[in-house]
């Protein structure tokens, strides 16, 4: 099953109540929340205060995808704010830090990821799969929205599904960065079952049509 995760990073901030509200009917899975601390990705985005203000108007799962360095700084506090699902990135640290930090956040009760960029190798995820619920892979070079989709990650994404199949089965396999209605099909031919999508939905004036043209792209043969 396909699941649908519009990124906030494209919403409009000075509605962003109404614009979750309005992908939740229009049919979204999650919302995709982006954080950047300016050192890890050259960008700075949203934090702790949006998170608390978007989690008392949705009742829809956020998955916050932290683009910061050293996360176990940060990890319990994105859960106690409302994250359902906190993923760090595995060049963000030191793996044993790392580790503390995923389990840290399954202790918060919430589910964990852990987020490759392009030229990070698939292996690198191995030491993390038993504690993770989900891995990301990074379809652009985290940082910023509207981007063109990597097509040279697809054999890598391959490579992690294999991967995910052997070690963690039943693992979720996400993809971000450049997915619309002509990635979709590759990146879920490569073995994604998650799909996060920016411009691809805020950028679209009917959410709902953005959303459901991704879902019937996903049962495309890629
Ligand atoms: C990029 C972010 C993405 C971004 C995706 O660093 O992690 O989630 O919002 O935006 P699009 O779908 O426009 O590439
Ligand atoms: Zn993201």
């Amino acid at each position: 099953m396909i699941k649908i995760a519009p990124s906030i990073l494209s919403a409009d901030f000075s509605k962003l109540g109404r614009e979750a509200e309005e992908v939740g009917k229009g049919g979204a899975d999650w919302l995709h929340f982006d954080v950047m601390d300016g050192l890890f990705v050259p960008n700075i985005s949203i934090g702790l205060p949006v998170l608390k203000s978007l989690r008392a108007c949705t009742d829809m799962f956020i998955d916050s995808h932290l683009m910061i360095d050293r996360p176990l700084r940060y990890a319990s506090l994105f859960c106690d704010l409302g994250s359902d699902m906190v993923t760090i990135h595995a060049e963000a640290d030191q793996p044993v830090e790392l580790i503390k930090a995923l389990k840290d956040i399954h202790e918060h009760g919430r589910k964990a990821g852990i987020a490759i960029k392009p030229a990070t190798p698939g292996s690198v995820l191995l030491p993390y799969l038993e504690y993770v619920d989900m891995v990301l892979v990074m379809t652009v070079e985290p940082g910023f929205g509207g981007q063109s989709f990597m097509r040279d990650v697809l054999p890598k994404l391959r490579g992690v599904r294999a991967l995910i199949e052997q070690y963690k089965p039943g693992c979720d396999l996400q993809v971000d960065g450049g997915i619309d209605v002509s990635t979709t099909p590759l990146a879920v031919d490569s073995g994604a079952n998650i799909l996060v999508a920016g411009s691809a939905v805020f950028g679209k004036t009917d959410r709902a049509k953005a959303i459901a043209d991704l879902r019937a792209a996903a049962d495309i043969k890629a």
